[in-house]
């Protein structure tokens, strides 16, 4: 608050060299600074502007690096949050098992009619193979595109 300063006690007064500037006057000594003391000062005081100035600009260069690389992610997401999809959960067995599934593209595109969601399983032991057969336009190739 009143910067920095050295403090010389009544006693020593005479010892102070010529060159301090005397800055405040106390009831048992006197306080001076100097040029060079005055600089370091502003140097000091200033750092933590500087600091917080070069931070941000760390900041920004990061984000301005995640925007590029995530922009398609977080575009994902969104979407997934807005349409209710549910990731996928992957394991190591033979299973493919598909809840309600829709598509997402047809599903955005017909108009006045509900899309009607699909469940799915495939395993190695009970089901390795789908026949589907039926009339045109019943969405047996809107079943099997991902
Ligand atoms: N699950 C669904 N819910 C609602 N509409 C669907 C669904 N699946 C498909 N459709 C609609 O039915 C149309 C026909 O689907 P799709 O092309 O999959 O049929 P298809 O059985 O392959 O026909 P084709 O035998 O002529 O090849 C789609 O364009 C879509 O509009
Ligand atoms: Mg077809």
């Amino acid at each position: 608050m009143f910067g920095f300063y050295i403090e010389v006690s009544k006693a020593n007064l005479h010892l102070v060299p010529h060159h301090y500037i005397r800055k405040q006057t106390l009831v048992n000594g006197e306080r001076f600074i100097t040029p060079e003391l005055k600089r370091k000062e502003e140097m000091i005081l200033s750092a933590e502007e500087k600091i917080q100035r070069i931070e941000y600009e760390l900041f920004q260069e990061t984000v301005d690096h995640i925007m590029q690389h995530l922009d398609c992610l977080t575009n994902l997401a969104y979407i997934a949050d807005v349409y209710h999809y549910a990731k996928p959960k992957m394991t190591e067995s033979d299973e493919i098992i598909i809840k309600e599934r829709r598509h997402p593209v047809v599903e955005r595109h017909i108009k006045d009619k509900q899309f009607v969601p699909n469940d799915l399983t495939l395993s190695s032991q009970h089901q390795q193979l789908l026949i589907i057969t039926g009339p045109n336009m019943t969405g047996k190739s809107v079943f099997f595109a991902k």
